[in-house]
């Protein structure tokens, strides 16, 4: 897709992969509508991107609430009439064993991870429609792949999105629609601090943007995984299960994302 005057949508545009992806967009010709709950930061980056020439359009909006994806929609329409490209980013973390998370974390976290992709997505699909062009990126992430001990429910809801992105793929693209999950690795941003891993484990957010925005420029569809290597382990994880599972429990004991007790 040629970004220049393409109207894209980023929800989690306050922080981390949203803002820096929002401000890479707006960079390539973009007009960005900047959705999350934090207006005010929204309000200083649309502000920024306009200072450099840019298009921005900042609303407020919890992807947990119908009502206010509903009215995101309904502001982008009234603004730009369409949307060419979904960029469903909010999320939060769900870690620590599944024991220890109340029903309410539960929740949260589907809510915020899953059930808000679904629900921005069913709500922005009929703009795309109409105009049999789109491009739908839902970021995921590894764990969307790789099942992870101590982030059980986090890994659910990113199956769950993985999962909806590729079947949604072959639904739309005979549409006109691409769907893309990317999948990120460990990258250090406010939500997902990552500071009891190696350095070495841990990627700049910036990197994560810039494949989202490759994504839509190259019309990649229906995975991909930053770093793209990552992929691989899907082999083995499919071929070699016993010797796959060996490794993950060796793995995360080394890491410290298991309690010794859980070790077997
Ligand atoms: N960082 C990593 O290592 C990593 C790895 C794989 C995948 N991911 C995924 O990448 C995405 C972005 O995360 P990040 O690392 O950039 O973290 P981040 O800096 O904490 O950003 C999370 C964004 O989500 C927004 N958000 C949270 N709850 C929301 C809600 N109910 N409604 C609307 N917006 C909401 C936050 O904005 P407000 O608080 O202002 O609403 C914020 O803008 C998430 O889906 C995460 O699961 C991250």
């Amino acid at each position: 897709m040629d970004l220049r005057g393409a109207v894209a949508v980023v929800t989690g545009a306050s922080s981390g992969f949203g803002e820096l992806t929002s401000r890479m967009l707006a960079k390539e010709g973009a007009a960005v509508v900047l959705a999350a709950r934090r207006a005010e930061r929204l309000e200083a980056l649309a502000a920024e991107i306009e200072g450099r020439g840019g298009r921005a359009l900042a609303v407020r909006c919890d992807v947990t609430e119908v009502a206010d994806l509903q009215g995101l929609r309904d502001r982008v329409d009234e603004a730009f009439g369409r949307c060419d490209v979904l960029i469903n980013n909010a999320g939060i973390p769900g870690g620590g064993r599944f024991e220890d998370l109340s029903l309410e974390q539960i929740e949260q976290v589907i809510r915020v991870n899953l059930l808000g992709v679904l629900v921005c997505t069913k709500v922005f699909l009929p703009m795309m429609l109409d105009r049999q062009r789109g491009h739908i990126v839902n970021v995921g992430s590894l764990a969307g792949r790789y099942a992870a001990p101590g982030a059980s429910v986090y890994s659910a809801s990113k199956h769950g999105v993985v999962a909806f992105s590729e079947a949604l793929y072959y639904e739309l693209a005979p549409r006109g629609i691409l769907v893309t999950s990317v999948n990120p690795g460990f990258a250090a941003t406010e939500g997902f601090p990552q500071g009891r891993l190696p350095s070495a484990l841990v990627m700049r957010a910036d990197r994560v943007a810039r494949v989202i925005v490759d994504v839509i420029k190259e019309g990649r569809a229906p995975e991909v995984s930053v770093p793209r290597g990552m992929s691989l382990w899907q082999a083995f994880r499919v071929l070699t299960p016993p010797l796959y599972r060996w490794g993950v429990r060796t793995a995360t004991g080394r890491l410290g994302t298991t309690p010794a007790k859980s070790r077997r």
